[in-house]
């Protein structure tokens, strides 16, 4: 098998929590009075809490204090924790299950790597707490993607060099993080938009195709 492990993003690749950060920020935006769409929310993916405010304020991040900006990411954070509440095993699509079941039967590593310091209630709501042979997520790092730092560290806890790491993500900054990282890629989602990844995913099934055709 050319690949030992596979690095997941999780919002917008395991779930649709990536829906949520759109929302939240939404609301935010609306609050401020300043423009948010589908266009803007797609360059925050994979981005962190604080850079993301940053991106979204643009022209107008000047206006606001230090103190006034730790307020919005805050009301944005406690907003988007009140949908992960709501959250249950239901919203697993079994297409990812699935998936994830057939890589652990071939032996193949998993492993989360995500941005997000929510990581690790997103896995315990949709029941997928202690799946993951290892979560390297938010609040182990202190550089979000484009950095490559969340994949280095997920590739130290399995234990498996990076050139035998797949990562599969949404997110174009995540793309380049697992490039900078010197892992291969497969886009899912907005990431399909980008000629950087190795492979386009429709669905996560057809990653299984993928890993299959690359045995080595
Ligand atoms: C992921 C998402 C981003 C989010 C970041 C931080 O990378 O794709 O949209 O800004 O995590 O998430 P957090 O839950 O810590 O605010
Ligand atoms: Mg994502």
């Amino acid at each position: 098998m050319k690949y030992q492990a596979v690095i997941f993003d999780l919002d917008g690749v395991i779930c649709h929590t990536d829906y949520y950060h759109y929302l939240a920020w939404k609301k935010i935006a609306d609050k401020i009075g300043i423009a948010f769409d589908e266009t803007i929310n797609n360059c925050l993916r994979g981005i962190g809490r604080m850079e993301s405010l940053e991106i979204m304020l643009g022209a107008r991040s000047e206006e606001f204090s230090q103190e006034a900006k730790r307020k919005f990411a805050e009301e944005k954070n406690d907003f988007y924790r009140r949908l992960l509440k709501n959250m249950s095993p239901k919203d697993l699509q079994p297409d990812v299950k699935n998936t994830l079941d057939q890589i652990k039967a071939h032996r193949i590593k998993i492993a989360v790597g995500s941005s997000s310091k929510n990581a690790k209630l997103i896995l315990k709501q949709i029941g997928l707490e202690n799946f993951f042979h290892a979560v390297s997520d938010g609040k182990n790092i202190t550089r979000s993607k484009p950095d490559p730092e969340v994949f280095l560290k997920a590739s130290i806890l399995l234990g498996i060099e990076p050139q035998y790491c797949l990562v599969v993500e949404d997110a174009v900054s995540g793309l380049e993080a697992a490039s900078a990282a010197g892992m291969d890629s497969a886009a899912i989602g907005d990431a399909v938009n980008y000629s950087i990844a190795n492979f386009n995913l429709n669905k996560l099934s057809d990653l299984l195709q993928y890993l299959v055709d690359s045995k080595i």
